[in-house]
């Protein structure tokens, strides 16, 4: 525009104070001096949620023109040339006389109250309070404290009606479990009859509640404020990785706080990221190396238990081939742990056999080529098509945000599953397929034929991001690549973000713990010369994935089995492959934290350090780097799992150049091209407080740094050795995949009207190791029925609530059958990996899809049990 007085005003002009304080229309006054460093006292304002003026503690004198009066700096959006004073006369004495009020029914039981030195009331009213009060009447009094849940209590003679609690669980959870009851002064926050707080999220409202009104189950009176010592962490209990506060008291992790970053978790936490960390400082971690003697395993030493593996491995290697060496696992491992694992393999041992995703996600080459999107780029895009698990389930914060871009910013949401999720009400179309059947069901959908002939043009013009994961374990992954591709082919705009649920699977996999793959998204043929160059000589063949690496081994081919903190009996979705292969292997050495179903058959088990015990840094779903600090000594002797694959090198003749984290990063900035000039010193600077993102190393930055390597982002001269050379033989920098339409998986089985298609779903709380040693989650995991439509169960003559027998191609369970609508008619739905036999039991992995009978139990087989 030439003409600069039409130019609109982008800022508002305020005063706050007497300063001037530019602010953004629309801020409300107390962001907006917060921001320039006026506090204003509140309790009910909480920056991410939608302001109510329940408390009147932000009470201060605001001048729009009109003559200063009292009001609410929460409720009242900045206007050019308001004047805001938070010191004046008035101001004190409105504030004064709010915490007076307040204080008339609290019980003023701060020397026992959980909140107590950490606690907003008290602060503010020994900063703003009157110092006395006059009200000498009694105070009002409630049992205290009562449960609203297996996790959080309420104390309400504390509360102070500030509407927190409620707000977030309905306006952020989605949960309305908690609600304000009563009247005047016997108001309180309590829970619907016979409705307990159960919410995936309850634990937020504990850590927002301004008071000690409410505290959790798994916190209440462990340590006070002043005993806590903190770092900043990331949570690793799935992939979301939500940053929080790791507290310790004694050496001990006590309590985890969720710490607001922008991009990611916006503070919320789930509640088994929030409170599972309990896990870790059980005493049934494993400190001390064991190995087998008999049926027993016995405790040992560290330099017996190395010497035992390393035996094992240079015999396999050296007697029947680098392949017969297999590494499952590794999720559990920091990016740190997962490079220097993926480098033994390859360099020093030299099986490519190596596997992250315990045969429960997607294929590696094609997650690591996705053309991706952020969670902020999904939450603004146009449409989002869900290809996913229950995002509710398995990445519980990724639910709160993509449901916030639902109900604040009206995403559109269109969903693809094989059965109802939690994130069904606020698609805007919800569509069912059967397993295997997503890419048919997603070809009919972008092309409006079939029986979705009403969906023609659904995604419309604008911008596509589709969220990509595994719906169910009894479905092969390659079937959803298929539907992702008929997507990316019909939209090639179309970004995605990953859904891979386990907590460092998309670093390992960037650090190349899958067959094919080598550190920074390169394929292993690709890359050959570019790592050969400083590794040596690397696998001639691609190895085998899981599936293969446990069929391998139950037919006595695999000589060393690896499990990286792996427990393939409870996670792989086939149980019976998984017996065999562990029963076939050769020898079998477990890193671990606890003892498992499989790590109880292997032959060594070495302890390593988990969560919160060592340094380093975790990959998520967006490809995003944070940190993670160390907070509490690890138990016994366990190391870190970088340190054992260096001492494994060394003791095989090898040399991983490693001998602390930031010697990892030094190489991986220098040979991963996803991750060039992404440096350790990057990581812990201020720029890490968001996480970096990792992605390919552009053409302009490889140019850039070889023309002036001082100059460049990217670390040093990017390349082997130093690089940077003029020599004609340096290798290439290899380059990152790219995600690119497949071919279409194998047929399907024909559909059997007397079967129904299984769906193995996840549920947050489950069986799995941590959750189980973790007191505070232990209980909430409860056998599921098989879940099925109303229709087939009239079909079959089966009665809801009836003991079934269920028969695949592998074994025949008997299970309790409940009608559910949200399952299409045809397929059952059986929750993965809950108490008691499952899922896993009944998958076949080599099939594309499970097949299983349902029968009703006749008398004659009545006493039979599968499951015992
Ligand atoms: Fe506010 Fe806490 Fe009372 Fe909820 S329980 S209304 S968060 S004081
Ligand atoms: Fe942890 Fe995932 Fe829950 Fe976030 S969503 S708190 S990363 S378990
Ligand atoms: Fe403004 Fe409560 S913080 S009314």
């Amino acid at each position: 525009m030439a003409d600069t007085e039409h130019e609109t005003k982008t800022t508002v002009s305020i005063t706050v104070d007497g300063r001037t304080v530019e602010a953004a229309p629309g801020e409300l006054v107390i962001a907006a001096a917060e921001r320039e460093g006026t506090y204003i006292p509140r309790f009910c304002y909480h920056p991410r949620m939608n302001p109510v003026g329940m408390c009147r503690m932000c009470i201060v004198e605001i001048d729009t023109g009109r003559g200063p009066s009292l009001q609410p700096a929460c409720m009242i959006p900045v206007a050019e040339g308001m004047s805001v004073d938070t010191t004046s006369e008035v101001t004190k004495k409105a504030q004064d006389g709010i915490l007076e009020f307040l204080l008339i029914n609290h019980p003023l039981d701060c020397p026992v109250c959980d909140k107590g030195g950490e606690c907003p009331l008290q602060d503010q009213t020994l900063a703003f309070g009157p110092g006395e009060s006059r009200f000498v009447e009694q105070k009002n009094h409630w049992e205290k404290p009562i449960p609203l849940s297996d996790l959080v209590t309420m104390d309400r003679e504390r509360c102070i009606l500030c509407d927190r609690c409620t707000r977030f669980a309905s306006e952020v959870a989605g949960d309305p479990l908690i609600s304000f009851i009563g009247r005047g002064s016997e108001t309180q926050v309590n829970t619907f009859p016979d409705d307990p707080f159960a919410s995936y999220f309850s634990g937020n409202t504990v850590q927002i509640c301004p008071v000690g009104a409410l505290t959790s189950v798994a916190y209440r009176f462990k340590t006070r404020p002043w005993d806590l010592d903190q770092v900043e962490s990331t949570c690793t209990s799935c992939s979301v990785g939500c940053r929080i506060a790791l507290q310790s008291s004694q050496d001990r992790l006590v309590r985890q706080l969720g710490v607001d970053v922008d991009p990611v978790n916006w503070g919320w936490l789930c509640d088994k990221g929030r409170y599972d960390h309990e896990a870790f400082d059980s005493d049934r971690r494993l400190g001390t190396p064991l190995r087998r003697d008999g049926d027993a395993l016995v405790e040992t030493g560290w330099a017996e238990a190395l010497g035992a593996t390393v035996e094992a491995l240079a015999g396999a290697r050296d007697r029947h081939g680098p392949g017969s060496v297999a590494v499952l696992g590794g999720a559990r491992l920091t990016n740190e742990d997962a490079y220097a694992w993926s480098k033994l393999a390859r360099s020093v041992i030299g099986t490519d056999s190596v596997d992250a995703q315990i045969g429960d996600g997607l294929p590696a080459e094609a997650v690591v080529g996705l053309p991706r999107a952020t969670i902020d780029e999904v939450c603004a895009a146009d449409t989002v098509v869900l290809l996913a698990p229950d995002v509710k389930e398995e990445l519980p914060v990724l639910y709160l945000r993509l449901r916030h871009a639902v109900v604040e910013r009206g995403l559109k949401i269109i969903e693809l599953s094989p059965a109802a999720t939690g994130l069904t009400r606020y698609a805007a179309a919800s569509f069912r397929y059967r397993p295997g059947e997503a890419a048919g069901v997603m070809r009919d959908l972008l092309a409006g034929e079939g029986p979705h002939a009403e969906a023609a043009g659904l995604l419309g013009d604008g911008t596509v991001a589709c969220v990509l994961g595994r719906p169910s374990l009894a479905e092969s992954g390659q079937s959803i690549l298929d539907a992702a591709s008929v997507l990316f082919e019909s939209a090639p705009a179309t970004t995605f973000l990953s859904a891979l649920r386990r907590s460092n699977v998309h670093g390992a996999l960037d650090m190349g713990l899958a067959p094919g793959l080598l550190p920074g998204r390169v394929a292993l043929d690709e890359g050959r010369e570019w790592y050969g160059a400083e590794w040596g000589d690397l696998p001639a063949e691609r190895g085998l994935d899981a599936a293969g690496i446990l069929e391998a081994a139950a037919n006595g081919q695999v000589r060393v089995l690896v499990l990286l903190g792996a427990d393939p009996l409870a996670d792989f979705p086939d149980r019976d492959l998984a017996r065999r292969a562990l029963a076939g292997a050769g020898f079998v050495v477990a890193l671990d934290c606890f003892a498992t179903d499989s790590n109880r058959q292997a032959d060594v088990v070495l302890p390593v350090a988990g969560f919160g015990e060592k340094p380093g840094t975790t990959t998520n779903i967006e490809g995003r780097i944070s940190r993670l600090h160390q907070k509490v000594t690890a138990p016994g002797t366990a190391r870190t799992d970088w340190m054992v694959a260096a001492e494994l090198a060394w003791r095989l003749g090898g040399d991983l150049g490693i001998e602390s984290v930031e010697d990892v990063w030094a190489e991986l900035s220098r040979l991963a091209p996803s991750h060039a000039g992404i440096t350790w010193e990057r990581i812990q600077s201020g720029e890490g407080f968001d996480g970096i993102l990792a992605g390919e190393l552009t053409t302009e930055a490889v140019e850039e740094a070889a023309a002036d390597p001082e100059a460049s982002d990217v670390d040093e001269a990017f390349g082997p050795s130093g690089g940077g050379s003029d020599d004609d033989a340096t290798p290439r920098i290899p380059a990152v995949l790219r995600f690119g339409p497949v071919p279409a998986s194998r047929n399907l089985p024909p559909v059997d009207s007397y079967s129904l298609r299984l769906v193995a779903s996840r549920r947050l709380y489950d069986d799995g190791t941590i959750n189980q040693h973790a007191p505070a989650l232990a209980g909430l995991a409860v056998a599921a029925p098989l879940r099925v439509n109303a229709t087939d169960l009239d079909r079959l003559g089966l009665d809801s609530g009836a003991r079934v027998r269920c028969t695949s191609s592998r074994t025949s369970l008997v299970l309790e059958v409940a009608p559910d609508p949200g399952v299409p008619r045809g397929s059952a739905v059986l929750t993965f990996n809950q108490p008691g036999a499952g899922a896993a039991d009944l998958i076949d992995a080599s099939q594309p899809v499970t097949d299983i009978r349902v029968e009703t139990i006749t008398d004659s087989t009545s006493q039979e049990r599968a499951d015992g």
